[in-house]
């Protein structure tokens, strides 16, 4: 097994994604088997590795050859190499690239903001997930979004991103938008995909003070409690940095 790479605080952020994930996979593995999962936009393997250290055949898709690189050093370094298989494409070719109705579950964390067009790309899931598949699909929130800019003292930043149609900032900008919880549902249904449960996902993680992280062991393990008390409350929902949605394919 390899390191655990992941900070206090990144535990803290993934930690919701991380165990809906886990009980959503062991779900269908029990109804079909042996899950092959395709990871959109996996980057270096952050999600990809650790599942397939779980047992899981994944396959990562991205347009990076630097993150592809990297992920292939991280699977070997975590000995489920075998199980991990890196494609160079892009969101909207994965049908091309590994086949229609071809995997059990699509992973597309934090990769719909930058995509060209985010209906293409739901559009192209749905085409690779057979039928009884499920999508994971994380994605930016808007207000919280807009709570991070003021917290960072970038005022004019927050006022563009409220008076924004499609939750974009004009420059200087990593994100080509953002997203609220009714518009993701929307776009996934639009795909022809039914969107199951919502999750707020880094409600409180990136909130809590490093200094406490740092010296209380017992913090980590408090702040992933408050996470999940948090993550299905439509009111803290609305204020998380992230929005996770499962899907089915029907
Ligand atoms: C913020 S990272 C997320 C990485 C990973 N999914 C995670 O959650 O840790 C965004 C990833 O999307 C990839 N990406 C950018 N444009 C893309 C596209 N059009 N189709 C698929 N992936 C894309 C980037 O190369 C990068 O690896």
């Amino acid at each position: 097994m390899a390191a655990d790479r992941r900070t206090p605080r990144t535990a803290a952020r993934t930690a919701v994604v991380w165990d809906v994930l886990r009980v959503t996979l062991a779900e269908q593995a029990s109804q079909v088997g042996a899950l092959q999962i395709l990871d959109i936009g996996g980057g270096t393997g952050g999600f990809a590795v650790p599942l397939a250290e779980l047992g899981y055949r994944v396959t990562v898709v991205d347009p990076s050859p630097d993150s592809l690189a990297a992920l292939e050093r991280r699977a070997a370094e975590s000995g489920a190499a075998a199980l991990i298989q890196g494609l160079q494409g892009d969101a909207v070719g994965v049908v091309d690239l590994v086949g229609a109705d071809s995997v059990d579950a699509v992973i597309c964390h934090s990769v719909l903001e930058v995509v060209d067009d985010p209906a293409d790309a739901l559009g192209a899931i749905a085409g690779v997930l057979r039928a009884g598949g499920v999508a994971s699909i994380l994605a930016a929130n808007r207000v919280g979004a807009t709570i991070a800019w003021v917290s960072a003292g970038r005022l004019a930043e927050a006022r563009e991103l409220i008076a924004s149609a499609d939750g974009t900032l004009a420059a200087g900008d990593p994100l080509r938008r953002r997203f609220t919880l009714s518009g993701l549902r929307d776009l996934i249904a639009a795909a022809g995909l039914t969107p199951r449960s919502s999750h707020g996902v880094r409600v409180f993680a990136d909130h809590a003070p490093q200094s406490l992280l740092d010296i209380d062991p017992q913090a980590l393990d408090d702040l992933i409690a408050l996470e999940h008390a948090a993550a299905e409350d439509p009111a803290y929902v609305a204020v998380a940095s992230s929005l996770h949605v499962l899907a089915d394919n029907r």
